[in-house]
């Protein structure tokens, strides 16, 4: 068996090569090592996965694509690699429509012009519902925003509305997975994740909020929270997304040419002050903690419906918040020398 994981140098890129190495001949990464932090990922993985192949390239080069696809036939590939900043997509959105947009399709269609039939999972967003502005958010408590009117968090139904270039090209790669399942019966299936945190997570501001806080943490550095600390977030450790995926990998007849949204769901949720408290708890030391204004277009609560996906794979997160954040700051404090 041969699996191919773009972006296989990144944060949840690399917890799949670490879960799915031992189940297969070859698995090749595709990743240019643009995020900081990959280039340590890779070192990681080639000391420990003796059947890797790496290949540094960008997936919006068409004939690196191609290559990929010409000298290998996979029965498994998952693509990851992307421009995963909001920020970032509003700065330069040419890249960002490149690299999510672009990229996404020369997959799909390195894949249909050598006719391979892989099973083929794209890591969309939650970001593909927009900013849900109609969606009645109420203060529950002095610690949590919530929604008033959804308490299992938003579904797949709730109609696709892309904002940012980051929720457009991203959104785009998810429509286009959908449809090669459609028009040319591809086995796909696109998991709409909320936020993901895990070991091998290089954080920052703009992405990646949980290892940002913890590392910043061990670092000594100041904390700071945009807004009043009550925004909630439903999360998700990145062992029980990995362990999603190969379950929608071994059902893939009953999830092809869907779309599922998957994170912690209303059961493992967050507020920003919670999480201080819990970090506060763990380091036995109290934190300097600063607020700064809202950044623009940041949602007061996210939570996603995962009710669909644990039915039909029967499937459920089994580390609750403070577990899972208790793993990461273990791996962090391992590995400082990597990170600091
Ligand atoms: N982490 C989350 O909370 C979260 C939430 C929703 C969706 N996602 C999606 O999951 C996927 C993985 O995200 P992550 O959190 O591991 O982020 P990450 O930044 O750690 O991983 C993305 C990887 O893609 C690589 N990459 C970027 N541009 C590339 C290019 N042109 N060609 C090849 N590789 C390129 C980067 O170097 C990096 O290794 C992304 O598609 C992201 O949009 C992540």
């Amino acid at each position: 068996m041969k699996i191919l994981v773009t972006g296989g140098a990144g944060f949840i890129g690399t917890n799949v090569v670490k879960h799915f190495a031992p189940k297969c001949d070859k698995i090749v990464v595709l990743d240019d090592l643009s995020r900081k932090g990959t280039e340590k990922n890779i070192r990681y993985q080639r000391e420990n996965i003796a059947n890797l192949e790496f290949v540094k390239g960008s997936v919006t080069n068409w004939e690196t694509v191609r290559d990929i696809f010409k000298k290998d036939s996979f029965d498994i590939v998952f693509h990851l690699a992307a421009q995963v900043a909001v920020t970032t997509s509003v700065t330069d959105p040419r890249s960002d429509f490149e690299i999510n947009a672009l990229g996404s399709f020369n997959v799909l269609e390195g894949v249909r012009l050598t006719g391979q039939k892989p099973i083929m999972l794209y890591s969309s967003t939650n970001k593909v519902y927009g900013g849900m502005e109609e969606v009645v958010v109420e203060k529950m408590d002095d610690q949590h925003y919530g929604y008033r009117d959804f308490p299992h968090g938003i579904a797949e139904t709730f109609p696709l509305d892309f904002h940012s270039p980051y929720g457009c090209s991203k959104g785009t790669g998810d429509q286009y997975f959908i449809d090669y399942a459609r028009i040319y019966d591809f086995k796909t299936v696109v998991l709409r994740q909320s936020c993901i945190y895990g070991d091998h997570q290089f954080g920052n501001e703009d992405q990646g909020w949980v290892a940002h806080f913890l590392i910043s943490a061990v670092k000594g550095s100041p904390l700071t929270i945009f807004g009043d600390g009550l925004q909630v977030r439903d999360v998700l450790y990145v062992k029980d997304l990995v362990r999603c995926y190969d379950m929608a990998i071994s059902n893939i007849d009953k999830v092809k040419g869907k779309a599922f949204n998957v994170g912690g769901g209303a059961d493992n949720t967050l507020s920003l002050l919670e999480f201080i408290d819990i970090l506060k708890e763990m380091t036995g030391e109290p934190k300097t903690v600063s607020f700064d204004d809202w950044r623009p277009g940041d949602q007061k609560v996210y939570i996603s419906d995962i009710r669909e996906v644990q039915k039909v794979l029967n499937w459920t997160p089994e580390f609750a918040p403070r577990a899972g954040i208790e793993e990461l700051y273990k791996w962090i404090k391992d590995h400082k020398e990597d990170i600091l």
